[in-house]
């Protein structure tokens, strides 16, 4: 007789012990009665290839990859999704029964759904967004955004040449402003979006002045830790419409878990609690 092998999945990365992605498909898999395991490690650069190669051998059928590891996980993928390729980065592996490594990332569709499960009846072609930050997670967020029908996108980060970067890939549609300027940009903006780090636990506080947001505007944050950031604070206080960056984790978890364990999980308010245990 043979035995149905135990599907495992996972997130790598460095660190990773603060990972709420490991308690939200452990709920999956327990609303799904599905028996499979969902595990965090915490893998060093030297070691990630290595790691990567053996995981299916030992029962993987895939894993996410976080920081610092998605635009390795791309490169020594045999196949990629065009939003993989056009991000740069990959955070859903997906071992295929052939040996293959397919890359997908699912940022950016994590972010849209967020918006579009808002229940603000969000439009991406109201007007201009504007982003705060041109990192990994602002490169999603672009693209998807972009994809979306967003008709511009005005962005600034303290670092110019990252923003630079960003519209040389993602061509004319990107309008830069400098970080001093970056309160100017808002005025416009129908949707405002903070990718940086600033807000975060433990990290300083975005300092851009939010004067500028017009009433009305989809405001979110990618911070999600505290969830309440003083960004979206703000915000609501000048009569803008408010999203957390939680529901960008979970959304952004779906396509994963249904290719790993065959069944296509919800984001309702108990994955939102798991997430938050
Ligand atoms: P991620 O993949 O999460 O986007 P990242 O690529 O390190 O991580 O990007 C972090 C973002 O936060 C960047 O836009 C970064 O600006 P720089 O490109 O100038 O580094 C921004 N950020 C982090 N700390 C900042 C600070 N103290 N002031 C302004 N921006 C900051």
């Amino acid at each position: 007789m043979t035995e149905q092998k135990i599907p495992l999945a996972g997130v790598i990365g460095t660190p990773v012990a603060h990972s709420k992605s490991p308690q939200l498909h452990r709920h999956w898999l327990n609303t799904h009665g599905i028996t499979g395991y969902y595990i965090p490690m915490d893998v060093s650069t030297d070691d990630f290839e290595t790691v990567l190669r053996t995981l299916p051998k030992a029962g993987f059928v895939g894993v996410n990859v976080t920081v610092p590891h998605k635009e390795t996980a791309l490169a020594l993928a045999d196949l990629a999704t065009d939003r993989a390729t056009l991000i740069g980065a990959a955070n859903t592996l997906i071992f295929r029964k052939d040996g293959k490594i397919h890359a997908d990332n699912t940022d950016g569709y994590g972010f849209i759904e967020n918006l579009k499960q808002s229940g603000l009846a969000w439009n991406p072609a109201s007007g201009p967004a504007a982003v705060l930050g041109a990192g990994g997670a602002a490169r999603a967020v672009v693209a998807s955004l972009l994809d979306a029908g967003v008709p511009e996108i005005l962005i600034s980060n303290r670092t110019r040449v990252r923003a630079e970067s960003l519209q040389s890939d993602f061509g004319k549609r990107l309008k830069i402003y400098d970080w001093v300027q970056a309160g100017n940009m808002l005025e416009d903006a129908t949707t405002v979006i903070n990718t940086t780090s600033l807000g975060m636990l433990g990290r300083p506080p975005l300092r851009v002045p939010l004067d500028g947001l017009r009433k009305g505007a989809v405001v979110t944050d990618l911070v999600y830790a505290p969830l309440k950031t003083r960004f979206l604070e703000v915000a609501e206080e000048m009569g803008c419409h408010t999203v957390d960056g939680l529901g960008m984790l979970l959304h952004q978890a779906v396509p994963g878990f249904e290719r790993w364990f065959g069944t296509r999980p919800e984001v309702d308010s108990a994955a939102r609690a798991a997430a938050l245990r």
